[in-house]
């Protein structure tokens, strides 16, 4: 019976003290569950039992950096004056309770190390680029990690002020460092260099992708211009007929887009050439008639368009301009004939002896 009652007793205590032991696991307790640290900065995690166990034991902090226990506190702290150790990424660290006998109680905290970069800079082989030549945009993050968690960011903005924007992410871009440590980092752009380049301004980026980061750009380079040059297209006047009338104006303008902004000429069917971006003649002849060339140019070459011009006889201004002699002439002869006639009636009258005279004459 006693060795029974004993050995009940045993049990009975054994069911204690695993009660008691889970007891305290549970209020085996940390600061910070997980925790986000910028490289350089302290750092300071507690680990706290509410009383002490009746029996021995250690509460301690295990850690690559700075291990740390005690036998005699129920509040235990770790610290460290500024976080730079890279090993703490995704290294196990925990706070544990060991009393003789019984299974190691431990919480576990995450610590993430990152760092922002010392410098993010842009920059391309050439500031002027001709169309049709690769572009080459090259951004350098100087000192920046975990390098894993990296995405460098490209924007373009263009002429209107529309953005538009790329990402790279840890693998397309050159890395020198570990990925889970900092490092310096080359990403390259490369952008065929048309027209619509243009004017554009780029702009990189350093983004951490990292949980408890709410602002993950963590560095940003000043923007860069592109200018691209390009030979002229002429969008105006399109090569064509135009027919005029004798005497009407002729105007003929050419423009054309082009960078550097492009320079003008004219001929014109006399061979001769005029070094503006448009002609203006008040009043058409027939030795204006024929072909008028524009052409637009920089250093990039040039565009032409011709225009060809007819002037036509103007057949009613002629009938017209007949018409209005034969009637002077009529009416000259007219008056000249009604003039004798009166001439001859004055003569009668201021003479009435010549009169008698005429008469008799006649
Ligand atoms: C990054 O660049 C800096 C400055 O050029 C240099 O001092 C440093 O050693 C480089 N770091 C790595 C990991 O290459």
């Amino acid at each position: 019976m006693t060795v029974c009652g004993l050995s009940v007793f045993v049990v009975m205590l054994g069911l204690y003290v695993e009660y008691t032991l889970t007891d305290d696991c549970s209020t085996l307790t940390v600061s910070h569950g997980s925790l986000l640290v910028e490289y350089g900065e302290p750092v300071e995690l507690t680990c706290s039992i509410p009383s002490k166990p009746s029996s021995q034991y250690i509460l301690g902090w295990e850690s690559q950096i700075n291990p740390v226990q005690t036998d005699s506190e129920t509040s235990l702290v770790w610290r460290s004056p500024g976080l730079t150790e890279w090993e703490v990424n995704g290294r196990e660290m925990f706070c544990y309770l060991t009393v003789p006998n019984q299974e190691l109680c431990k919480q576990e905290v995450h610590l993430t190390l990152y760092k922002r970069p010392d410098s993010v800079k842009i920059s391309s082989e050439s500031s002027v680029w001709s169309e049709g030549q690769r572009m080459e945009l090259k951004c350098e993050i100087e000192n920046v990690g975990p390098l894993q968690n990296l995405t460098v960011q490209w924007t373009r903005v263009d002429q209107n002020k529309h953005r538009t924007v790329s990402e790279m992410l840890y693998g397309s871009f050159s890395a020198s460092g570990e990925e889970s440590k900092s490092g310096n980092v080359t990403a390259t752009l490369r952008v065929s260099a048309s027209r619509d380049e243009d004017g554009v301004q780029y702009q990189c980026a350093a983004l951490l992708k990292l949980e408890q980061l709410q602002q993950p750009q963590v560095g940003s380079s000043e923007p860069l211009n592109i200018t691209v040059h390009y030979k002229p297209t002429i969008t105006q006047p399109s090569s064509g007929t135009i027919s005029l009338t004798h005497g009407d104006q002729l105007v003929l303008s050419c423009s054309a887009h082009g960078n550097p902004s492009p320079q003008y000429s004219w001929s014109s069917p006399g061979n001769m050439n005029f070094r503006t971006s448009s002609i203006f003649i008040s009043s058409v002849q027939s030795e204006d008639q024929g072909q008028y060339n524009c052409t637009a140019y920089n250093v990039e070459g040039s565009d032409s368009v011709t225009v060809m011009v007819n002037v036509a006889v103007n057949y009613r201004s002629i009938i017209i301009a007949v018409c209005a002699a034969v009637a002077v002439v009529l009416l000259a002869t007219l008056f000249r004939i009604c003039c004798r006639r009166a001439q001859t009636g004055n003569y009668v009258l201021k003479n009435p002896t010549s009169h008698r005279h005429n008469s008799i004459v006649a």
